[in-house]
Order: C-alpha cells, then sequence, then structure tokens
C-alpha cells in the first residue's frame, strides 16, 4: 500500500491542477475543494481525488475507464498511474468539457490516455470492457449494474453512491464504503 501511496503522490506532482482549470480558477488550484467548471459541473476537491486513487489502487499496464472525466484531471491522474503500456478511456457527457478535457489531457503528453463523448443513456462503454479499473466522479442513488457488469474479474471500481464513497470488488462484486461524500449527479 506504500507504494501505491507513493504512485499516487508522484501522479499528483506529475499532473497539477493548475493545468486542469479554467483560466479564471487557476490562482485557486491549491484551494481543497471543487472548483466550477463550464456546464455547472466540478473539477473535485484535490483530497476526495487522491482518497479516490488510493482506492482504485491502479497498478502499470492496467486498463481503466474513467466516467466523469470532466476537466481531464482524473484522466490523466490515472494514465500516469497505468503508464505507456496501459489504456485510460475518459468519458464525458458535456460536449464543452470533453474539448476543454482533452486539450487539458493533450498537454500532459500521455496518448494512451484519451477523452470521448458519453453516449447519453449508455453508462461506460461496454463494448471495450473488461476495465482492471473504474473510477466514477459523479453520482448515482444505486451502484449501477451496467458498471458492475464492465468490471474485469478481479477489477475494482471506486463510486460515490447516494453520498457514501463505495469500492467495489471482483470476483463477487463485494462492497465496501469508505465515508461521506458529495459529487454532481451521474445522469
Ligand atoms: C465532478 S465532475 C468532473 C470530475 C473530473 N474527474 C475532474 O477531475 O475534473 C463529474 C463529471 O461527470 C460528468 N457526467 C455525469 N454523468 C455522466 C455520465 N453518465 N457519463 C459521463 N460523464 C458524466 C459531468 O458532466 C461532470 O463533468
Amino acid at each position: 500500500m506504500e507504494d501505491g501511496r507513493a504512485a499516487v503522490d508522484a501522479a499528483f506532482e506529475a499532473c497539477p491542477r493548475e493545468g486542469f482549470l479554467p483560466r479564471s480558477q487557476r490562482r485557486r488550484a491549491s484551494y481543497d475543494g471543487p472548483l466550477p467548471l463550464s456546464g455547472g459541473q466540478t473539477n473535485s476537491q484535490p483530497r476526495t481525488v487522491e482518497a479516490m486513487l488510493r482506492l482504485l489502487d491502479v497498478g502499470p499496464g492496467q486498463r481503466v475507464l474513467d466516467v466523469g472525466a470532466g476537466s481531464g484531471w482524473t484522466t490523466a491522474l490515472l494514465a500516469h498511474l497505468v503508464g505507456p503500456g496501459g489504456a485510460v478511456l475518459g468519458l464525458e457527457l458535456e460536449p464543452d468539457l470533453v474539448s476543454f478535457g482533452r486539450a487539458n489531457l493533450g498537454r500532459t503528453g500521455q496518448p494512451w490516455a484519451h477523452i470521448e463523448p458519453a453516449v447519453p443513456g449508455l453508462l461506460g462503454r461496454p463494448e471495450e470492457a473488461p476495465y482492471d479499473r473504474i473510477l466514477v466522479s459523479a453520482e448515482p442513488r444505486e451502484l449501477p449494474a451496467e458498471l458492475v457488469d464492465q468490471l474485469a474479474d478481479d477489477g475494482v471500481m471506486v463510486i460515490p453512491v447516494a453520498g457514501t464513497m463505495l469500492r467495489v470488488t471482483n470476483p463477487g462484486a463485494v462492497v465496501t464504503r469508505h465515508g461521506g461524500y458529495r459529487f454532481v449527479p451521474l445522469r
């Protein structure tokens, strides 16, 4: 777990938050709270992102799905954690944020990660499943079975559900609870 902590710290150092904020918010990058993006969405609180990445326990070479890519920050952090032998697919519903996130991610020079528009009404991207890890940065009321179905046999998903951070592990979709958090809704 110490190695995991060091890897997450290194990812934060390699992908500073400033590069994923609108110009008007950059001077607030060190603020430990969510910051506004376009379309009423947010760049998540750094402490929350760090807790989620630690729970996700991402390793080199893994295939990761990032649902709610927003500013591209989590996609870039995940890309650093999987390294060039891995792959990260970020999905985002807001068209303006797809462009914003892509531009921000592109500047990090990690072409094994990319951001695609989410298909309204379709959660995740089942045709490219299974994923070793799934990170969800928007909140549903119930654990979505469609996303659990996209996890690999030994996969891990971290997702806030109805105010509580859940870690879902295969085999068996075993759920553990990791404290209270609030996110924008998963649509
Ligand atoms: C907290 S925000 C952005 C977090 C992002 N990881 C970041 O670091 O900037 C969550 C994002 O999830 C997006 N979202 C909500 N429902 C979604 C869905 N079904 N598929 C993909 N993105 C979704 C929202 O548009 C929003 O941009």
